[in-house]
């Protein structure tokens, strides 16, 4: 094996990648729970991409007959059933991980300085996911998927001046189409997937050059070194350490996946909704079209916005935002201390309002706007509903976050960061 690995290596840098990537990659040994989302993002690339061949192998991306292949995989293609389930699972466990991912970042602050690229390679990652999730729905050409993709087009025509042009452009047509399907189909299966691979590579050697943060904060390359290891005083390699480690998450996680694929693929309609187990039929609107839970924190700042001057372009344009000022972050917050360990009240406090309008947005996005009912037809709110009110409330709170960040972060009341990290 190793005269084996002697021939390799003369050829190719197969050890030198190993270590520099992996093997001997220096982390700081005080990684916890939260760091087991980056390999598991991971993970979940892979499996998407490897079910998803299988599923391209009998998808037919044709109108007249996308929805009936789907049906065939799911009935007639030995297995089929477990391929799709694993693929449809996977994309909501997709984005469960990446939230997760990312609110690691936000607690530890590892989105600061020296890691604001991979801070961005990873925001570049949440935006590529989002376009292959969307592009992915529309195959199954069900009612959900057709309407939906209707109405997210259609958003693009609200901008002024080009913007009718460009949601022609984009559909390839004057409607939802088979000309539609078709460039979804190769957005979903190729050019998105080799986009996110490519940011993921990107990723991970941004993160590599910097080495990783940690719960504590502390930057472990500016520690002295351990005389006898030469590593830094908490450094430790990642091979085997980190690799047993993750194992425990890849095991845990593909426990919670088979239960969810083997016992409630559908999870009560948030991962497949029941819509789209009909046809989808360009004559019949469904009476609520709701996008997939991981979009509908978005969705529900879209809705609670107000058209003024007869265009809901506001609404557009609030959503771009809130989902493009995660890039910001790095330059918004001035806080002394990275780690929420160390830092005090107001970003503990705003960090908390920030999750719990997104969870509630969240909510809010997924039921009819009348859910609540409605207010007393009087001032302050002249019969408006409910849920808007406060999703209108929530909006405003989500944007605080970031745009009060640079007072409250500087403000705030910090504690010492210790020298070396906390590790029990
Ligand atoms: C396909 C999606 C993604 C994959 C495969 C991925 C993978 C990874 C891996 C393996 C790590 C190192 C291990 C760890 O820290 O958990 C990492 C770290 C990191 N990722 Fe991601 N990531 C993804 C998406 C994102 C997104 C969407 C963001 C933020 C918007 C992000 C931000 C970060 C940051 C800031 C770090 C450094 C964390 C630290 O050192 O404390 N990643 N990522």
């Amino acid at each position: 094996m190793s005269r084996f690995m002697t021939w390799v290596d003369e050829r190719f840098p197969l050890t030198a990648l190993w270590n520099s990537q992996w093997g001997k990659y220096v982390a700081p040994k005080n990684f916890n729970f939260w760091y087991y989302f980056g390999s598991l993002a991971a993970l979940v690339l892979v499996l998407q991409i490897l079910t998803g061949i299988w599923l391209t192998m009998n998808y037919k991306p044709d109108a007249q007959k996308a929805f009936e292949s789907v049906e065939y995989i799911m009935r007639d293609v030995p297995w089929g059933w477990l391929i799709r389930y694993m693929h449809s699972t996977g994309a909501s466990l997709f984005f469960v991980v990446v939230y997760l991912h990312m609110f690691r970042g936000l607690m530890y602050g590892s989105y600061r300085k020296p890691r604001e690229l991979t801070w961005i390679f990873g925001c570049l990652i949440y935006l590529a996911l989002m376009a292959e999730a969307f592009f992915g729905y529309l195959l199954p050409w069900g009612q959900m998927s057709y309407w939906g993709a209707q109405v997210i087009v259609n958003l693009f025509s609200t901008l002024p001046v080009i913007g009718d042009d460009l949601s022609v452009w984009i559909r390839g047509d004057y409607t939802i189409s088979d000309v539609t399907l078709n460039r979804f189909f190769a957005f979903h299966v190729a050019a998105l997937p080799l986009v996110l691979i490519a940011l993921v590579v990107a990723h991970l050697m941004a993160l590599h050059e910097t080495g990783s943060n940690n719960p504590d904060g502390i930057e472990i390359k500016k520690q002295p070194k351990d005389p006898r290891t030469g590593l830094p005083l908490d450094g430790i390699y990642s091979h085997p350490y980190y690799t047993i480690k993750d194992i425990v998450g890849v095991i845990v996680f593909l426990a919670v996946f088979s239960v969810i694929v083997f016992f409630t693929p559908e999870m009560g309609g948030y991962f497949l909704e029941a819509n789209n187990f009909i046809p989808a039929n360009p004559l019949k609107t469904p009476s609520e079209i709701a996008p997939v839970w991981y979009f509908t924190p978005y969705y529900a700042m879209l809705r609670a916005v107000p058209s003024f001057a007869q265009t809901q372009v506001w609404g557009v344009i609030v959503m771009g935002i809130s989902v493009l000022i995660f890039f910001a972050l790095p330059w918004l917050d001035r806080g002394a201390v990275k780690s929420i360990r160390y830092r005090g009240r107001l970003y503990k406090g705003w960090l908390v309002a920030f999750i719990v309008s997104f969870l509630i947005l969240g909510y809010l996005g997924t039921v009819p706007i009348t859910v609540w009912g409605q207010f007393a037809d009087s001032a302050p709110f002249y019969g408006a509903d409910k849920a808007t009110v406060v999703a209108r409330f929530l909006t405003v709170v989500y944007f605080l976050f970031f745009i009060l960040m640079p007072w409250y972060t500087a403000r705030d009341k910090t504690k010492p960061v210790p020298t070396r990290v906390r590790w029990h």
